[in-house]
């Protein structure tokens, strides 16, 4: 009998695969499906914080569209349909339904009033905090330090509003990304979560405009998980879960091996629907079974950086040898 059961954010998870914060986790009944196919845990989708700003102070929030330009139409109906209270009674309602840990996530780009809304969190009963946060660094007016501030002060103040464990989702877009990510292991969080992926722009040539690029990830760009998860996993404060190309079981199990205790999960349930839980489950079991581990305490982190011989493998970036004739 294989024991695929993790300690993540001080939960035990029955098994490893989380279903990562998207629309296939925004109602009760998708909640209740993944835990029937066995999933470990849900994170919700993401409460944005324009949402929380347009019930509180609408004002501010009204300002914070200004910065979206086109999108602001989308943004303030979206914020209309999905108001907080739907939100807390997502919470509410999940946590009467399932056995598994609800994970409550909040999108963020800076320290306000909303950061009071995980108190309310709390209350309606979520298990933990996911903390989507993201500032695009475009503007040239912030350097890499100041950003990197901002994310610590956003983590800094959600951390005395509420009890919960506290997972941080992050992008790999920080120039010092160890040092960064080290930094904000040591806030008092129990996870981080590498990496978000979002929406992104492509070009049309047809009709020459600007269009969102794929929403859903390839199985390619896991390989930036497995580079710092292996860098990273001896050297944090917390637990890492891996986010962003994981399909199958046997994705999941690289990420393990390089020092994740969870994997997240999302383009591969839209694509193959809540049975690719269990099917990942029997790859890792069978995986396992063939090479004789019976739990995943024996794998996690065994090829993490500290780990293994030659470490400068995670570091090497150039293509010295290849495709030369
Ligand atoms: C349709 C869609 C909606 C998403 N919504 C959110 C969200 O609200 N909050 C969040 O933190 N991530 C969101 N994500 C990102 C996923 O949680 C995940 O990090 C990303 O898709 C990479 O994982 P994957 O390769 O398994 O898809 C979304 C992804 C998709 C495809």
């Amino acid at each position: 009998m294989i024991d695929l059961s993790t300690n993540y954010m001080g939960f035990k998870l029955e098994n490893p695969i989380i279903a990562a914060s998207s629309g296939m986790t925004d109602s009760v009944d998708k909640i209740k499906n993944l835990e029937v196919n066995g999933v470990g845990a849900v994170v919700l989708k993401s409460l944005f914080e324009e949402q929380i700003m347009m019930e509180i102070d609408k004002t501010t929030a009204q300002n914070l569209y200004n910065t979206y330009g086109d999108a602001e139409e989308y943004i303030e109906y979206y914020t209309r349909k999905h108001n907080i209270d739907n939100y807390l009674h997502l919470i509410e309602k999940s946590k009467a339904e399932v056995d598994i840990p609800v994970i409550a996530s909040l999108n963020s780009f800076s320290v306000g009033r909303w950061v009071d809304f995980a108190e309310k969190i709390e209350s309606a009963g979520a298990d933990g905090i996911e903390l989507n946060l993201f500032l695009l660094p475009g503007d040239q007016k912030f350097s890499g330090q100041e950003i990197e501030n901002i994310y610590l002060d956003i983590i800094r103040s959600v951390r005395k509003n509420t009890t919960l464990p506290i997972a941080v989702k992050l992008s790999s877009y920080f120039t010092g990304l160890a040092d960064s990510l080290i930094k904000m292991s040591k806030e008092q969080v129990s996870a981080m979560v590498l990496f978000n992926r979002f929406y992104s722009p492509d070009v049309d040539l047809e009709n020459e405009q600007i269009v969102s690029s794929r929403i859903f990830s390839l199985p390619e760009e896991n390989s930036n998980c497995i580079r710092w998860i292996g860098i990273l996993s001896d050297k944090v404060d917390c637990d890492l879960a891996a986010s962003t190309g994981i399909v199958d079981g046997y994705d999941a199990l690289k990420n393990l091996l390089v020092g994740a205790k969870a994997v997240q999960v999302a383009s591969t349930l839209y694509k193959n629907t809540a049975k690719q839980i269990g099917i990942m489950k029997h790859q890792m079991e069978v995986w396992m079974n063939e090479k004789g581990y019976k739990s995943l305490d024996e794998i996690i982190g065994k090829l993490s950086y500290k780990k293994i011989e030659k470490p400068m493998i995670y570091e090497r970036a150039q293509f010295m040898k290849y495709f030369q004739k």
